[in-house]
């Protein structure tokens, strides 16, 4: 079967973009990235993508007077490419109904926490201000509502006692850069199906422990 064409939208320095890419490099992955598109001219991740051979793009919103310009270039752009397929990531622009409508169902992104918990900006600061002992990152399906839509993958991680949101961050990053690649497998492989908005996975095998945090008390 054809690799599934993937084009990936970056704000910044874009790790998961490369864990992205770093996964489709391998000869036997079912989904090659064909685009990536910044928003912002400084975005560290374009550079990355460029080094890799990959087709790259700035379309910077404050170029256009309303949203749905920008996001009709954004669109024009994808299409252009022959992507099937979007990855936000790192991507922190809102996407509107209009352009999701048009992508329906093949918008994912990834945030760092266990999803509907702590959506949109200082994901982790609100994880330790709220005192959980778990958190993690969710990749999911894209709906106009924030961090909102059909959960694919969820990575737990442990918060220790003397976390700060930058120490939680890199710990729940080394997760995300796992759970990504294995949602795109997931979406590639025709795996996922969206039943009453939520995803259901062929195939999933239950999850085989228990992550209890803190750990031996
Ligand atoms: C990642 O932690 C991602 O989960 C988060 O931004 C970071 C981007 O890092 N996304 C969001 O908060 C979206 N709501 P990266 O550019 O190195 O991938």
């Amino acid at each position: 079967m054809a690799a599934l064409k993937v084009g990936i939208l970056i704000s910044g320095r874009g790790s998961n973009m490369t864990a992205l890419i770093d996964a489709c490099a391998a000869a036997d992955f079912p989904a090659e990235i064909v685009l990536v598109i910044a928003n912002r001219p400084d975005a560290g991740g374009l550079a990355r993508a460029a080094a890799a051979g990959i087709e790259t793009g700035l379309i910077d919103h404050r170029d256009f007077a309303d949203r749905v310009g920008f996001e009709d270039a954004l669109d024009a752009a994808l299409r252009a490419a022959g992507v099937e397929l979007v990855c936000l990531a790192g991507f922190m622009r809102l996407l509107g109904a209009r352009f999701l409508e048009r992508w329906r169902d093949r918008v994912l992104n990834i945030h760092p926490s266990l999803l509907p918990a702590f959506r949109g900006l200082r994901a982790h600061q609100q994880a330790i201000d709220g005192g959980v002992r778990v958190s993690g990152c969710t990749v999911h399906i894209v709906r106009p509502e924030m961090d909102a839509g059909p959960i694919l993958v969820q990575a737990a991680v442990p918060v220790a006692a003397d976390d700060t949101a930058d120490t939680l961050a890199a710990r729940v990053l080394t997760a995300e850069h796992r759970i990504y690649p294995q949602a795109l497998r997931l979406m590639a492989e025709g795996r996922v199906r969206v039943v009453d908005d939520r995803a259901r996975i062929d195939g999933a095998a239950p999850p085989p422990d228990v992550l209890i945090s803190p750990s031996g008390i």
